[in-house]
């Protein structure tokens, strides 16, 4: 199908505004397809705002989200804060705006039950963004899951492992969060069971099932350059079991690890099925040692315009549910009562943590009585302050205020030395021992902003010892064994130990 081809039998357009231009921009490409014009755009942050005026001259700019909702437009695409979702859309609803909202769709149970009720009170179209359920394969999946093809679910494993540290120290697109001397504000502290909605999703999706309970026992350790520990923060692993409705149990992983993965596995009582590294692979035969093979789900012709556009398709299709249910009413896959059964396993997993692993219910908030328990439901974990928790007591200065920059480029420069030290411990055992030099490379080119960084970080060390700022670089640097990465012996070291490997060098 050519992208100028209709996708829907209708003329109509929907006017859409979108509020929080990191994330919220890259919808972009998709909208004009789906009936969807891009006509107002809402951010604090000026370098998010010059980015959508450049892709979106005509349209309305603005940080001030009063004056952007009083716009002209029917929907909002809502991706702000991830904890504040759910004022934001009864925000949105309350203007009278159909919401399109980024996952979690509420951040306490008392939040999911007044954001239900704003969408039942407003007579509005409220579906939540999850996308990772509308890849090729998860949509190939659900398909025949739905044929029988799988039988009953028995057991599942789906996992959004995805360290993105870095994320607390930038914004999306890497900039340094400003001022220097703040951090992200929800990536800086939020704990990953909280963000459990990209594995759950899709396996709520396939099967048809909603989950029921939850157990999560603590897990403790955690990486370095994390400002909360891993039972409260995001910098560990954060696994679950869930109860389905069908009496199975799946077993969602999230977590920032030394490992990102995305696998994806589910036993049915009739057949199985696997995702690992991007190869789809089945067991059919209703018995444990039937046929496995790989297979190959194509596209509809709309998939594959799906295809074209972010994270493997499932961007299009939110896009595409969203606008259908706007034109002709039919419903979308995560609506209010699913992205609440989608979203509410990852607090009640947190509480479960913090419980020693008890088990906790999932309330179906289309129950009254379900719901009514949960209203006054404001439990939360412990927020880091993203704006004094650094260096509190102490007022922004030159120094601080260097901060995020330097830790951005402290984490990629020491990972890379880190890479480089620990490859070359296995490297007798390498498959393909040249990519040695790979790692080598890598370090290098970080050498010179290393040279810049690490002495920052030490003067702010220094300068502000016992703070979390000062905690944080100290644990990127004690990656790095203390090595003096900034000094001159360091960089012909590295030259001299790339010639006795007789490995190339970047610049030959
Ligand atoms: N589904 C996915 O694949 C996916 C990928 C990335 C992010 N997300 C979700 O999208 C959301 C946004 O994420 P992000 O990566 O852009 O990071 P982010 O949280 O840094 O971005 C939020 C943006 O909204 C702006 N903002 C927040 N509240 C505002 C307000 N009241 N008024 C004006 N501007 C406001 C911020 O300045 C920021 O630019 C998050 O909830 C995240 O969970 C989803």
């Amino acid at each position: 199908m050519a992208d100028t081809e209709r996708i829907f039998d209708t003329d109509r357009r929907i006017r859409l505004g979108i509020w929080g231009l990191g994330r919220g921009l890259s919808f972009f490409r998709t909208c004009e397809a789906l009936n969807l014009d891009v006509v107002a755009g809402c951010d604090y942050n000026r370098h998010m705002r010059d980015r959508f005026h450049e892709a979106q001259p005509s349209a309305l700019v603005t940080d001030d989200a009063e004056r952007f909702l009083a716009g002209d437009f029917d929907a909002v695409l809502l991706a702000t804060f991830c904890p504040a979702h759910a004022d934001d859309a009864r925000r949105c609803l309350a203007a009278g705006k159909h919401v399109l909202s980024e996952v979690t769709a509420f951040h306490t149970l008392a939040e999911g039950v007044a954001l239900v009720e704003a969408v039942e009170r407003s007579g509005r179209v409220y579906n939540l963004a999850e996308n990772y359920p509308f890849s090729a394969a998860n949509m190939w999946l659900a398909r025949r899951w739905q044929e029988g093809l799988f039988g009953d679910l028995m057991y599942a494993e789906y996992e959004y492992v995805h360290e993105c540290r870095s994320l607390c120290y930038t914004y999306i697109d890497g900039e340094p969060i400003q001022p220097g001397n703040q951090v992200h504000s929800w990536r800086s502290w939020l704990n990953f069971h909280y963000y459990n909605t990209h594995s759950l999703g899709p396996v709520m999706h396939i099967t048809g099932l909603r989950p029921t309970r939850v157990v999560a026992l603590p897990s403790s350790p955690g990486l370095a350059g994390y400002l909360m520990g891993a039972l409260q923060g995001m910098g560990g692993a954060a696994p679950s079991l869930i109860n389905l409705s069908n009496g199975a149990v799946m077993r969602n992983l999230m977590g920032a690890t030394t490992n990102d993965t995305h696998q994806q596995r589910l036993w049915g009582t009739l057949g199985s099925a696997e995702q690992v590294d991007g190869q789809l692979r089945l067991r059919l035969g209703a018995s444990g040692n039937g046929p496995r093979h790989v297979v190959k789900p194509a596209w509809d012709a709309l998939g594959e315009l799906a295809a074209r556009t972010g994270h493997g398709g499932g961007d299009f299709w939110t896009l595409y549910y969203f606008a259908r249910q706007i034109l002709d009413g039919r419903p979308a896959p995560f609506d209010v009562y699913r992205a609440a059964d989608c979203t509410i396993p990852g607090i009640q997993a947190y509480r479960s943590s913090l419980h020693g692993g008890a088990p906790m219910p999932v309330p179906d908030l289309r129950q009254p009585a379900e719901r009514d328990a949960c209203r006054h439901d404001t439990f939360a974990q412990p927020r880091f302050d993203d704006r004094a928790g650094l260096f509190p007591g102490i007022a922004g200065n030159e120094l601080t205020e260097q901060f995020s920059l330097t830790m951005r480029d402290l984490i990629r420069g020491v990972t890379a030395y880190r890479a480089w030290r620990d490859w070359r411990q296995v490297a007798a055992e390498l498959d393909q021992p040249a990519r040695l030099g790979e790692f080598a490379d890598a370090l290098q080119s970080e050498l010179p902003r290393l040279a810049e960084v690490v002495p920052t970080a030490r003067r702010l060390m220094a300068a502000y010892p016992g703070t979390p700022g000062a905690r944080v670089l100290g644990e990127m640097l004690a990656l790095a064994d203390d090595v003096d990465l900034a000094g001159t012996a360091f960089a012909a070291d590295l030259a001299a130990e790339r010639q006795r490997l007789a490995l190339p060098s970047a610049s030959a």
